[in-house]
C-alpha cells in the first residue's frame, strides 16, 4: 500500500516537533547540554566519560550550586592555569547545567552498580590502593589536587587555597582522620567582614560508609612528600 504524501509529511513534522519541545525538567535539558557540549569527553559521570577532568558522579554531594554556577561562568576567573575550556555560556543553559550538576550525587553508580573502589579487584588490592581510587574517583581530588599536594584555590581564606593533605599523618590518628572526614568542616574566614570561603569539606559520611572512609584514611596516612610528589595518577 502506498503511503500519501501528506502522511508523510505530518509525521515528519509531527516527529520534529518532538524533537524540538524542550523538557520542562532542568535536570534532564542539563542532562542533554552536557551531552551536547562535550563535556564528557573530558568528565565521567559514573563510568562514562573522559578522564581529562575529574569524575563528576559525585560532584553534586562537595560542590554547592553557588560555586558551579560561578565556575561554569569562567573556569579560569577560579583557576587561571585550569585547562577546562570557557564555554561562554547562555544564561538560561548554564542554569540547566548548574541543575544537572547538583543533582549527581551518586546514582550513575549506585543504581545497579558498583563504586569503582568497591569492585572485587580493588577489595583485593588492599585498603591503600582501594584509597586511592576512591580520593581520585569520588572527587577528594577535586579540592585537595592529585596526590593531596593541595595548591586548588578558595576564597577568603588564610593562603588562598585548600590544604593538602600530605602531611595529614603529622597531625591525626586513624579514628581522628576518619571523624574528620566523615563530619567534614566549614573553614574560618581570613576576613569575617567579606563573603565567606565558598569551598567547604564536605561531610563524607552523609554518601561514605566507614569502611570507605577508612580506606581513604589509610591512604592519606600512607602519603608523603616524596610519595606524593612522584604521584601522577591522574583523576
Ligand atoms: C578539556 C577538558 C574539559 C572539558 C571539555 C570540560 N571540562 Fe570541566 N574540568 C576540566 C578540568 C581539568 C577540571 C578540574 C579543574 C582544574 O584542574 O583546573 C574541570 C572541572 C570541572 C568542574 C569542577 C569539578 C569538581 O569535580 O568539583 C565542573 C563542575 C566541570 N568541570 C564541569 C564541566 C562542564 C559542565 C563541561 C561542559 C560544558 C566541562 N566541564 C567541560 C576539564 C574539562
Ligand atoms: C569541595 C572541596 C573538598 C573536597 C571534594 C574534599 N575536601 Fe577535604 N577539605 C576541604 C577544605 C576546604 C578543607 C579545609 C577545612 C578547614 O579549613 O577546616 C578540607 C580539609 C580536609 C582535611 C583536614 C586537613 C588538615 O590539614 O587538617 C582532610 C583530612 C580532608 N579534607 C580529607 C578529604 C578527603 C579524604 C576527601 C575525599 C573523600 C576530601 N577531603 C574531599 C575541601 C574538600
Amino acid at each position: 500500500m502506498k503511503v500519501p504524501h501528506w502522511l508523510v509529511l505530518a509525521s515528519i513534522v509531527l516527529a520534529l516537533a518532538a524533537c524540538q519541545t524542550p523538557s520542562k525538567d532542568p535536570v534532564e535539558r542539563g542532562r542533554i547540554y552536557f551531552e551536547g557540549l562535550g563535556c564528557a569527553k573530558c568528565h565521567a559521570i559514573g563510568e562514562h566519560g573522559g578522564n581529562w577532568g575529574p569524575n563528576l558522579t559525585f560532584v553534586g554531594v562537595r560542590k554547592s550550586p553557588q560555586w558551579l554556577d560561578l565556575w561554569l561562568k569562567d573556569p579560569h576567573a577560579w583557576r587561571k592555569q585550569t585547562i577546562m575550556p570557557s564555554f561562554h555560556l547562555r544564561d538560561d543553559v548554564r542554569s540547566d547545567l548548574v541543575a544537572f550538576l547538583s543533582a549527581q550525587k551518586g546514582q550513575a553508580w549506585d543504581k545497579g552498580g558498583v563504586r569503582p573502589w568497591n569492585t572485587p579487584q580493588a577489595k583485593a588490592e588492599g585498603g591503600i590502593k582501594r584509597g586511592e581510587i576512591l580520593f581520585n574517583k569520588a572527587g577528594c581530588v577535586a579540592c585537595h589536587s592529585q596526590g593531596g599536594r593541595g595548591g586548588y584555590p578558595n576564597n577568603n581564606v588564610a593562603g588562598g587555597q585548600i590544604p593538602a593533605l600530605i602531611k595529614v599523618a603529622e597531625g591525626y590518628s586513624k579514628p581522628e582522620l576518619m571523624a574528620k572526614i566523615r563530619d567534614g568542616a566549614i573553614p574560618i574566614p581570613a576576613d569575617p567582614s567579606k563573603p565567606a570561603p565558598m569551598i567547604v569539606m564536605p561531610k563524607w559520611g552523609q554518601v561514605l560508609d566507614n569502611d570507605e572512609i577508612g580506606a581513604v584514611a589509610d591512604y592519606l596516612l600512607s602519603l608523603d612528600t616524596a610519595a606524593a610528589s612522584a604521584d601522577q595518577s591522574g583523576w
